[in-house]
C-alpha cells in the first residue's frame, strides 16, 4: 500500500469514538491540559486533541494557565493515566475567576446617521482582495511557516491603515509561547481605559493532516478576519479625520491558534485579567460567509446563546434589528466553540455572532473544501454592518462599569 493511502487512514482510526482511557496509540506523551466542560478537565496530547476536534468534542488548552501551570510544576499531573478524567483534582484547576458582570447596555441606537454612512462605505470589493490574498497562504496553520507569514502579511494591511495616526492608535503583537503566529491588537483609544473589542481568528487547520495540508479557511476564519478589517478601516478612516471619538478604548482582535483550543485569545484574555483591564463586550466574527444550506429568503445570522452574556446579547439584538438586512435566529455551539468563550473564562462579557443556525453552517471548514468561491459577499457584508454597528455604539455609549 502507497504510504500516503497510508497515512490518510490513520486520522478514520483516530476518529472511533473516544473512551476515557483510549490507548494512546499516536502523538507521544500527554502533556496538555484541556477544559472540556465548566468543571471538566483531561489531559491529553497533540493527536488526541485533534481527535477530539475530529469527534466534534470542543475544548479549551488551557496549558498556559496559572494554575494549571503550577500543577505541572508541583507534578500532581505526572501520575495522571491519559485521558483520564482529571476533574477530581478540583481546585487545583478550578480558577478563582467570576462570571462577567452583567453591564447594563443600551436599549435603543443613539448614531443611526453615523453609521449607516459607515454602511455606505463598505466595499466588498476591497473586502475579497483581501481574502483571496489570505487564503493564499497554503495554510494559515499556527504552528507552520506559512501561518506565521500570513500573520505578518495581516499586522502590514493593519500597518497601512493606522499610518497617519500610527502615533496614538496602537497596534501590537502578542506573542505566544511555543508557536510562531501571533496575535494582534489595535486599539484606538477612548476618554477612558475600560475596552469595546471585536474579535476573529486568523489561523486555520486542515483537520486530516495540519502540518501538510493545504488549509485555506475562506469562511473559517478567514470570513470573520476580512470583516473585521474592512469595519476598522472604515472607523479609522473617520478617526483619522477627526469625526471619530469613542469614549470606551476600541479594539479589532485577531487571535492566533484558535483552532489549537482558543491558545491565543486565552492569552490575551488571561493578560488582560492579570492586568485588571475592564472590558464593555467582546463581539466574536468567526464564519460570516457562508450561505449555501440555506434557502433563498431564509437567510439569517445565528447570535449564539449559550456561553455567551445575556445582556450583552440584548445589545446585539437591537443592532441586528436597526442595521442589518436579514434577521438573527438564535443557536448554540457548545462550550467553548470559538474564542469569545476565552473573554468569558476570565470574566469578561462577550457575545458570538456566526454565519447561520449551527444546523445550517459550512460543512466544508477545516478541509481544502473551505474556499474563496464559497462565499457569499452579501452576507458577509451584513456581518460588516453588525461589526460597525456595535463597535460604533458601544464605544460610544457611556456603559457603566464601575458596578
Ligand atoms: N469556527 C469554528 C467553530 C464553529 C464551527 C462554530 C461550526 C459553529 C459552527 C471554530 O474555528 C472551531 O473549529 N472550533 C473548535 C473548538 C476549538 C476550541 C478547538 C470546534 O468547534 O471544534
Ligand atoms: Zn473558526
Amino acid at each position: 500500500m502507497k504510504l500516503s493511502i497510508l497515512l490518510a487512514l490513520i486520522p478514520s482510526i483516530q476518529s472511533f469514538p473516544i473512551f476515557d482511557n483510549q490507548i494512546q496509540l499516536f502523538g507521544g506523551e500527554p502533556d496538555r491540559v484541556i477544559k472540556v466542560g465548566p468543571k471538566e478537565y483531561k489531559l491529553v496530547n497533540e493527536e488526541q486533541k485533534l481527535t477530539l476536534k475530529r469527534n466534534n468534542i470542543k475544548f479549551i488548552d488551557v496549558t498556559n494557565s496559572i494554575n494549571v501551570k503550577q500543577a505541572f510544576e508541583e507534578g500532581l499531573l505526572e501520575n495522571v493515566p491519559t485521558g483520564f478524567n482529571i476533574q477530581s483534582l478540583g481546585s487545583k484547576f478550578l480558577s478563582d475567576i467570576a462570571p462577567p458582570k452583567n453591564y447594563t447596555y443600551p436599549e435603543t441606537i443613539s448614531y443611526k446617521s453615523d453609521v449607516k454612512d459607515f454602511i455606505s462605505k463598505i466595499d466588498t470589493d476591497k473586502m475579497y482582495e483581501n481574502l483571496s490574498k489570505f487564503t493564499s497562504f497554503y495554510t494559515r496553520y499556527y504552528k507552520s511557516e506559512t501561518g506565521y507569514e500570513s500573520a505578518q502579511w495581516l499586522e502590514g494591511k493593519l500597518e497601512e491603515i493606522i499610518a497617519p495616526v500610527k502615533d496614538v492608535v496602537n497596534l501590537s503583537r502578542v506573542n505566544h509561547e511555543g508557536w510562531d503566529q501571533f496575535s494582534i491588537i489595535a486599539s484606538i483609544p477612548g476618554k477612558v481605559d475600560s475596552k469595546v473589542i471585536v474579535g476573529a481568528h486568523q489561523d486555520s487547520v486542515n483537520l486530516l493532516f495540519p502540518s501538510l495540508m493545504r488549509s485555506p479557511g475562506a469562511d473559517d476564519d478567514g470570513s470573520g478576519t476580512v470583516t473585521i478589517l474592512e469595519a476598522f478601516r472604515i472607523l479609522m478612516d473617520s478617526y483619522v479625520k477627526g469625526d471619530f471619538k469613542p469614549h470606551h478604548t476600541l479594539e479589532f482582535h485577531f487571535y492566533s491558534a484558535e483552532e489549537g483550543g482558543l491558545l491565543g485569545s486565552f492569552d490575551v484574555y488571561q493578560k488582560y485579567y492579570q492586568q485588571k483591564e475592564t472590558v464593555v463586550g467582546l463581539l466574536q466574527q468567526d464564519m460570516t460567509g457562508y450561505t449555501g444550506n440555506m434557502k433563498e429568503g431564509e437567510i439569517h445570522m445565528g447570535l449564539i446563546t449559550d456561553y455567551t452574556s445575556s445582556g450583552l446579547n440584548d445589545f446585539i439584538r437591537v443592532i441586528v434589528d436597526n442595521y442589518c438586512s436579514i434577521p438573527y435566529h438564535e443557536t448554540s455551539c457548545g462550550y467553548a466553540c470559538s474564542d469569545h468563550a476565552s473573554a468569558i473564562e476570565h470574566g469578561f462579557p462577550a457575545s458570538f455572532v456566526i454565519e447561520s443556525e449551527f444546523a445550517y453552517s459550512s460543512k466544508f471548514i477545516h478541509s481544502v473544501y473551505d474556499t474563496i468561491d464559497r462565499i457569499d459577499w452579501d452576507h458577509v457584508k451584513e456581518h460588516t454592518k453588525l461589526t460597525l454597528g456595535f463597535a460604533y455604539e458601544l464605544s460610544m455609549a457611556k456603559v457603566d462599569t464601575d458596578i
